[in-house]
């Protein structure tokens, strides 16, 4: 779907296709240098990181494993609840794996709190992570993510994974949703 399909309930376009295709290709450049000669195990957080996962897996000029997760913190809501629960758990163990964690956004930050400290807990070799988008304005906790394809202002966003109350996933773009769609 395109941003012009659902004009009325957009604000305006933030990051159109092919700013997204473009940086996740330098992300990608990155990635396989830092990465050489090393296994490495994409783990995207459902469902959000969907289409990073795919585009950012595609992107890449080597194999690497892929596995999903599916975590709970939001519910319909616009604001981050901090609370976090397993909704589904990945197939592939990580003792002594070299793992990137591929998310969509970092807002708060404290799903990705939560998140890398139960994967820690499970003994990688290494853990880093690939978000698609950061608020700093939002920040709640640090986190330290190794690639961060834009910094956005701290507004809600949809599109390319991210949802409102489940639509706008399938957007093309990553636009600002209008205020009248969610008050
Ligand atoms: P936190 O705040 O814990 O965010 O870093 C966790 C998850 O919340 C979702 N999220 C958003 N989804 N537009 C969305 O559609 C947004 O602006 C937004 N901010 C956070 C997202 O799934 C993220 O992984
Ligand atoms: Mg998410």
């Amino acid at each position: 779907m395109l941003p012009e399909d659902v004009a009325s309930e957009l604000d305006r376009v933030l990051l159109t296709e092919a700013e997204i295709k473009d940086r996740l290709r330098v992300i990608a450049r990155q990635i396989e240098a830092d990465y050489a000669g090393r296994d490495l195990l994409l783990i995207a957080v459902l469902k959000g990181a969907v289409m990073v996962m795919a585009d950012l897996a595609r992107e890449l000029q080597r194999s690497v494993e892929v596995d999903f997760m599916a975590v709970s913190s939001y519910g319909a809501s616009t604001h981050s609840s901090g609370v976090v629960r397993i909704v589904k758990d990945l197939d592939i163990d990580l003792a002594g794996r070299n793992v990137l964690i591929v998310e969509d956004i970092i807002d708060s930050g404290l799903t990705l709190d939560w998140l890398k400290s139960n994967l820690l807990s499970r003994n990688p070799a290494s853990l880093e992570i690939c978000a698609l988008l950061r608020k700093p304005d939002a920040a709640k906790v640090d986190i330290d993510a190794k690639y961060v394809g834009f910094e956005i202002p701290n507004e809600f966003v949809v599109g390319y994974g991210l949802d409102y109350a489940e639509r706008y996933r399938n957007l093309r773009s990553i636009a600002v949703l209008a205020p009248h769609v969610y008050s």
